[in-house]
C-alpha cells in the first residue's frame, strides 16, 4: 500500500483525486484548511493546515512518502493596471511558497519510497498569453521553473517532478467563471474540444503521474486543457 500526500485535497481536483487513490486501496494523508466533505475512511488521514502561512513542516507524515501532489492554487482574474502588488505576493504565496513548503517537508519521506513522483499545478494561461491572467500567470510560470529544476537536482535520487497545466476546470475555485449557462456555454466553445474540463479528466492525470506507469516521465509540463493551448481552428 503506497502512502500518497494530497495538499488540498478536499474539494475540486484534489478531492477526485484523493477518492480515486483511496479506491486504489492506497493511504492518503490530506491538508488543507478544512475537511469539508472528505470521506471517513480507514486508509484517510487530515490535518488542519494553511499553506498561504509561514512556518515549516507537515504534521502527521508517515516515515515513507510514495507520491505527493500539491493542488492549492487561485484563479484571480483582472485588467494589470488594477492589481495590487500585494495581490501578486498573495498569488506567489499560496500557489509557489506552498508548495516549495510542501515539497521541502516531504522530501526525507520521499527519498525513502521505491519510486517517487512529485505533481504540481500550473495553468494553460502560462504557455498561452491570456489578457487579465498576469498575476495567476507570474504565480504558474514560476511553478513550472520549479518543476523543471527539481526533477534536474533530484533525478539522480530517483524523485520525479512534473506538473499539470489545466484550462478551465468546473470545480469551486472555478465557480464564478462558470456560474451561468450563458458563461458555461461561452467557456466550452472557446475549447477546440467543445468543453470545459471536468475534475476527473485532471485528477486522472495526476494519477497517471504518481503511478509506476510514468515511471519514465519526469521535467514535463503536461496540458490537460482540451486542446486551448495548442491547437487553433481555422
Ligand atoms: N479550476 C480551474 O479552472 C483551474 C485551471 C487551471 C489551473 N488550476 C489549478 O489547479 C489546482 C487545483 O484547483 P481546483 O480548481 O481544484 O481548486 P479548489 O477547488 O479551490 O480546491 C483547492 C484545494 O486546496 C485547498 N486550499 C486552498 N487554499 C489553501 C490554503 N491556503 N492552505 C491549505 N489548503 C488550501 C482547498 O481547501 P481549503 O479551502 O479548505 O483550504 C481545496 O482542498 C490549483 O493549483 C489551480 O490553480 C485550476
Amino acid at each position: 500500500m503506497k502512502n500518497i500526500v494530497i495538499a488540498g485535497g478536499t474539494k475540486g481536483i484534489g478531492a477526485e483525486i484523493t477518492s480515486r487513490i483511496l479506491k486504489n486501496g492506497d493511504r492518503c494523508f490530506v491538508y488543507a484548511r478544512e475537511q469539508h466533505d472528505l470521506p471517513d475512511h480507514e486508509n484517510l488521514v487530515f490535518n488542519s493546515i494553511d499553506f498561504a502561512l509561514s512556518g515549516d513542516g507537515l504534521p502527521g507524515l508517515p516515515e515513507q512518502v510514495d507520491a505527493l501532489v500539491y493542488c492549492p492554487g487561485s484563479i484571480n482574474l483582472a485588467p494589470f493596471h488594477r492589481i495590487k502588488l500585494n495581490a501578486f505576493e498573495d498569488e506567489f504565496r499560496i500557489n509557489v511558497l506552498g508548495a516549495v513548503k510542501c515539497i521541502q517537508a516531504c522530501l526525507p519521506a520521499l527519498k525513502k519510497a521505491e519510486s517517487p513522483s512529485v505533481v504540481l499545478f500550473s495553468t494553460v494561461a502560462v504557455q498561452t498569453g491570456m489578457p487579465f491572467h498576469s498575476s495567476i500567470s507570474s504565480a504558474k510560470g514560476a511553478i513550472e521553473g520549479l518543476t523543471r529544476s527539481l526533477a534536474a537536482e533530484y533525478a539522480s535520487s530517483g524523485i520525479r517532478f512534473n506538473a499539470i497545466a489545466p484550462s478551465l476546470t468546473d470545480t469551486p475555485l472555478a465557480s464564478k467563471l462558470l456560474s451561468s449557462p450563458e458563461k458555461r456555454e461561452a467557456s466550452a466553445k472557446r475549447h477546440p474540444l467543445g468543453r470545459f474540463a471536468n475534475p476527473g479528466d485532471i485528477a486522472a492525470a495526476a494519477l497517471f503521474l504518481i503511478s509506476q506507469e510514468s515511471s519514465f516521465v519526469s521535467g514535463q509540463i503536461w496540458g490537460i486543457d482540451g486542446g486551448i493551448g495548442n491547437l487553433r481552428m481555422v
